[in-house]
C-alpha cells in the first residue's frame, strides 16, 4: 500500500532541549516560521520551507502556529463533574465534592460515557498525551484505556487504589486490587499507545499494606508508570505525619516502599523540603506542577527554582478538578503568576518546554512525543495566534518572538485551536477554522 502522506503549513514551534532559566533567546527554540511539516503514515518524516510535491495531502495553516500536542501530567477524568465546585480546602473538597462524583463510576455506562468526554475534551484543548487518575472502580479504568485506544492517544492510567478513610462504595481491598491491577497491566500495559500506571490516590487512603503491594507491582516491572499525589496541603502533610509516625516526611513514605522511581509523576511537591527535593532528584522521579489547583484550592505555591536547583524534572498539569482548566496555556498563565509572586519570571520558553519536551523527556518518552523530531508520532495542534480583538491588537505590536509567544501564552485558550492531529489523524478540529483552500 502507498503511505500516507500529510503535510502541514504554519509557524512550527518546538525545541530541541531544555531552555536557560529566563534567557529570551535560546537556542533550545527551534522556530520555523511558514514552513512544511511532512507526516508520513503517522509518523514526523520531515520539515521544509517548500511546498511539497503531490504525493502529499496539503493543508495550508499559513498564518498559524503549530506546536507538539500538549502533555498533561496529571489530570482527573471523573473530576470534569465536580470542576469549578466553591469554597473548600483539598480535605473538604475531597469530602464534599469529588468522592460523590466518583462513587458514580462504579456504573459501566457512566464510567464509559465519562471517559469519552472526557479524552475528546482533552483534544479539544490541544491535549494529545496525559497521565490520568480515573477512580478506585476498575471498570473506570478499562473504560479509560479502552477510549484512549480508540483515539490512538498516549494514555498512562491505572486503577485508584484506595483501602481506607474513603467512604463507602469508594474503596478497594488489598487482594482484590492487586488481582485488578495484574489484569490491567496484562490487558493494556504496552498495547498500542497506552501504559500503566500505578495509581495510588494519596498517602492517608491507602494502608500500609496496600502500599507495600503497590511498591511490590512497581519493583516487579520497572516499565511500569506510577502516579500519585504529595505534599499538597498543610492539614494533608500533618495528617500524612500522624498517620506515618516512622516516615521521615509525606515523600518517605512513598520512597520506603519502593514508589519513586524514574517513571513517578509526583503531583504537586509544595510542600516537600531540601532532603525530600533531594530524593526526588536521585530516583529520577518527577513533580507535576499545577498551579490553577495550587491556586484554586488555596494550597500554596510551589517552588520551581528550587526544584530545578534540586536537579529533578518539573512538568505541567491541570489536576482537573482541583484545577480550573483544561487549557495547557490557562494552566502556564497560573503558572507564570505563581513564579512573579516569588519574584521570579517564568519565560514562554520554560513553560512551553515543560508542557511538551519536557514531560516527554521526564516519562521517558521523548523518541514519541514533545517535538516534532523525524520519526515521533506526529501528535500536532493548530493554533490561531490571535483571537478577538484585544489579541489581535496585540500581536499586531509585538516585535520579538519572544513577546509574540509569550502573549500567546497568556492570552490564548482552547477557543483559538484550530485542530489537534493524532498519530497524523485529524481527531479535533474547530468548526469554521478551515485550511487555506488551494488555488
Ligand atoms: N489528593 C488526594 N486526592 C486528590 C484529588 O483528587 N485532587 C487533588 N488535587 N489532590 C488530591
Ligand atoms: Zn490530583
Amino acid at each position: 500500500a502507498r503511505p500516507s502522506r500529510l503535510a502541514l503549513r504554519g509557524d512550527l514551534l518546538d525545541f530541541t532541549g531544555p531552555p536557560a532559566w529566563g534567557g529570551l533567546d535560546d537556542p533550545a527554540v527551534r522556530f520555523r516560521p511558514d514552513h512544511w511539516l511532512l507526516i508520513e503514515d503517522g509518523r514526523v518524516a520531515g520539515v521544509q520551507a517548500e511546498a511539497p510535491d503531490a504525493s502529499w495531502t496539503c493543508e495550508d495553516h499559513r498564518g498559524r502556529l503549530i506546536l507538539p500536542g500538549f502533555i498533561d501530567t496529571h489530570v482527573h477524568c471523573p473530576q470534569l463533574d465536580v470542576i469549578a465546585s466553591y469554597g473548600t480546602e483539598l480535605l473538604d473538597w475531597l469530602n464534599t465534592y469529588t468522592f460523590p462524583a466518583e462513587r458514580r463510576y462504579a456504573d459501566p455506562a457512566v464510567a464509559r460515557a465519562g471517559a469519552e468526554r472526557f479524552l475528546d475534551a482533552l483534544l479539544a484543548h490541544g491535549t494529545t498525551s496525559a497521565m490520568v487518575f480515573p477512580t478506585v472502580h476498575k471498570v473506570a479504568a478499562e473504560t479509560l484505556f479502552e477510549a484512549g485506544r480508540a483515539r490512538g492517544m498516549r494514555l498512562l492510567t491505572g486503577k485508584v487504589l484506595m483501602d481506607r478513610h474513603a467512604p463507602d462504595g469508594l474503596r478497594d481491598d488489598v487482594e482484590q486490587a492487586r488481582r485488578d491491577c495484574e489484569d490491567l497491566i496484562s490487558r493494556f500495559h504496552g498495547q498500542d499507545r497506552l501504559g500503566y500506571a500505578v495509581t495510588v490516590r494519596f498517602a492517608p487512603t491507602s494502608t500500609p499494606a496496600q502500599l507495600a503491594m503497590a511498591g511490590a507491582l512497581c519493583r516487579q516491572d520497572a516499565s511500569l508508570y506510577m502516579q500519585t499525589h504529595v505534599a499538597e496541603n498543610r492539614a494533608e502533610v500533618e495528617w500524612v505525619a500522624k498517620l506515618f509516625p516512622e516516615a521521615r516526611s509525606y515523600l518517605d513514605v512513598y520512597d520506603r516502599v519502593g514508589l519513586l522511581h524514574e517513571r513517578a509523576v509526583l503531583a504537586h511537591g509544595i510542600w516537600l523540603d531540601a532532603q525530600d527535593r533531594a530524593v526526588v532528584a536521585e530516583r529520577g522521579a518527577q513533580v507535576a506542577f499545577c498551579p490553577s489547583s495550587n491556586l484554586f484550592l488555596g494550597s500554596g505555591l510551589f517552588d520551581w527554582v528550587a526544584a530545578r536547583e534540586a536537579g529533578f524534572t518539573v512538568s505541567l498539569a491541570s489536576d482537573v478538578g482541583g484545577g480550573t482548566s483544561l487549557s495547557t496555556q490557562r494552566t502556564l498563565g497560573d503558572a507564570y503568576k505563581v513564579q512573579a509572586l516569588a519574584g521570579r519570571r517564568l519565560t514562554a520558553w520554560a513553560g512551553l518546554h515543560a508542557a511538551t519536551l519536557g514531560a516527554a523527556q521526564g516519562l521517558g518518552l521523548s523518541h514519541e512525543i514533545g517535538h516534532f523530531g523525524v520519526g515521533t508520532l506526529a501528535d500536532v495542534c493548530i493554533w490561531d495566534w490571535a483571537c478577538g480583538p484585544v489579541a489581535e491588537a496585540r500581536f499586531a505590536v509585538a516585535r520579538e518572538l519572544h513577546e509574540k509567544v509569550f502573549a500567546w501564552m497568556t492570552l490564548s485558550d482552547e477557543r483559538n485551536l484550530a485542530a489537534a492531529y493524532v498519530a497524523g489523524v485529524a481527531r479535533y478540529r474547530r468548526p469554521g477554522a478551515a485550511p487555506v483552500p488551494p488555488h
